[in-house]
């Protein structure tokens, strides 16, 4: 079936249910996916109860009702149907709203699911949000406020990092919430932190590419920003959002031609980003990564219901308390990005790997990959494992890579997917980021089968060249 077709079913099944359940990932993406659809089924008067989970793993399945709900998953369910199959859920009672690789229930129960992979090149870079608003728009075309929280997750997801802004159906989304007022798009330089962080902090900060004399270096990057005017003095604390487009210009051209006088390129130095100009200046709701931090970072720590309140529009209590989520999922992921690079990765080859033990959570275990990537070498997959607080028999895995390793033949979901049955677990997720849990005890033998893998994989890119 077509992806017309198919969000035209998701539409039809969700308007027959009396009540929903929604079952959805505790990250900005599955936040905002749940957030898209809790509104649009409340407003066609359907009562809705959210169960949110940081994966859908054998362990977390009691947490779904077993009464005669619509189950709707969001952002997860596709890779997990072996499971729902296990616990006897019918598939008539089922609507998966996903980008995962899907992978089939083994007994032949056939889940219906609107899965971004299912379509084509299209629709590959839209996340778990941009299938939900699509569904809810179906549901009711004035639900176009939603985009905006459909725009959270897919940058939330990275969905923009490749390409330096959304493509395919996900831009469509965000031109139909800038048409309806609630998004702007504007073009500007690739750092993270427009709408809050001072212009210098937020250069210092680049790292994709990084800005010779600037990254790692907020006095320069300030004695910078005053030699050409855009700062009165070394402590101003403009932030990048506030500029005119004038001076957005002249901050980028400068910074161009620091880049390319050191003989680098400039390329992914511009990137697309998403303002909500009916949010509060100079909070991190302004735009779009920046509320996709705030959303993690409730999630991530176990209140995913602050930031699905701060999705409907609370600004009082719930947001304050995400603001406080915040500050501490900054300083926490800071700390363990800082742990990584001190520490040091065992470079096996072809991946490096790292056990952080149980220094910190498992559920920030791949947004500190992630980080720390950036900072190691990125020709080589990082894996990192660790301790799971409340399961002490699993460990946590967490792959993350770069496009140009993608390209080279390798993918993370397969690899992890392949070696956590191996090992008695359980893994999925995408090429480019996947994770696992696997038995405690078994973590030399399967790291040392994932680098396996991985130069397999390696080794049969180079012969396709
Ligand atoms: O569940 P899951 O989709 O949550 O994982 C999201 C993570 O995967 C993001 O944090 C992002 O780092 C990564 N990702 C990515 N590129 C993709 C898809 C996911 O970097 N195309
Ligand atoms: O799980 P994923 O890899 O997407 O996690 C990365 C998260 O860290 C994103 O939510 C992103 O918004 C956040 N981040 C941040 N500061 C940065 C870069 C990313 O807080 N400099
Ligand atoms: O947990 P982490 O952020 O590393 O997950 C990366 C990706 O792998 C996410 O998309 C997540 O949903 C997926 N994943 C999975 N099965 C697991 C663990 C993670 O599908 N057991």
């Amino acid at each position: 079936m077509g992806f017309v077709e198919d969000v035209s079913r998701a539409a039809k099944i969700i308007l027959e249910a009396d009540a929903a359940t929604l079952i959805s990932h505790i990250d900005a993406d599955g936040i905002s996916s749940e957030a898209i659809i809790s509104q649009a089924v409340t407003r066609l008067g359907i009562p809705v109860n959210p169960v949110f989970v940081r994966q859908l793993e054998p362990m977390t399945m009691k947490h779904i009702p077993d009464d005669d709900t619509l189950k709707i998953f969001t952002d997860l369910g596709g890779g997990q149907q072996n499971l729902l199959e296990e616990a006897g859920i019918t598939a008539d009672s089922v609507l998966i709203l996903d980008h995962h690789i899907s992978q089939p229930a083994p007994g032949g129960t056939e889940y219906f699911q609107v899965n971004s992979q299912f379509y084509g090149e299209d629709y590959v870079k839209c996340s778990a949000a941009g299938i939900a608003y699509l569904v809810a728009r179906k549901l009711d075309p004035a639900n176009t406020d939603l985009a905006k929280l459909s725009v959270v997750g897919n940058v939330g997801d990275m969905m923009a990092r490749e390409n330096h802004g959304l493509v395919g159906v996900a831009r469509w989304i965000a031109e139909d919430g800038a048409d309806s007022g609630h998004i702007r798009i504007r073009r500007g330089i690739n750092c993270y932190g427009l709408s809050t962080r001072p212009l210098h902090i937020c250069l210092s900060n680049a790292d994709d590419p990084q800005i010779p004399g600037i990254s790692g270096k907020p006095a320069e990057a300030a004695a910078l920003l005053c030699r050409i005017g855009i700062y009165q003095s070394p402590s101003d604390q403009r932030v990048w959002e506030e500029l005119s487009s004038e001076e957005e210009k002249r901050l980028a051209s400068v910074l161009a031609e620091q880049i390319i006088a050191n003989g680098e390129s400039s390329d992914g130095f511009i990137a697309e980003h998403y303002f909500f100009p009916d949010e509060m200046e100079k909070t991190p709701l302004r735009n779009a990564s920046e509320y996709a931090t705030m959303l993690n970072a409730c999630g991530r720590w176990a209140k995913p219901k602050i930031g699905e309140a701060v999705c409907f529009g609370d600004r009082g209590q719930k947001y304050r308390e995400a603001e406080h989520m915040l500050r501490h999922h900054r300083s926490i992921i800071r700390e363990l990005c800082e742990y990584i690079i001190e520490t040091g990765v065992e470079d096996l080859g072809s991946i490096q790997a790292i056990h952080t033990g149980d220094k910190y959570p498992d559920t920030i275990a791949g947004i500190g990959a992630g980080m720390a990537l950036s900072k190691l070498d990125t020709n080589k997959p990082i894996l990192v494992m660790c301790s799971v607080s409340d399961e002490p028999n699993l460990i946590k895995v967490s792959m993350r890579t770069y496009e140009k390793v993608l390209r080279r033949g390798v993918d993370l979901q397969e690899v992890l997917v392949t070696a956590a049955v191996e090992s008695g677990g359980a893994g999925g997720g995408h090429n480019i980021a996947a994770g696992a849990y696997i038995p405690k005890g078994c973590e030399h033998d399967f790291t040392r089968r994932v680098n396996e893998l991985v130069k397999g994989q390696f080794a049969a890119g180079q012969k396709d060249r």
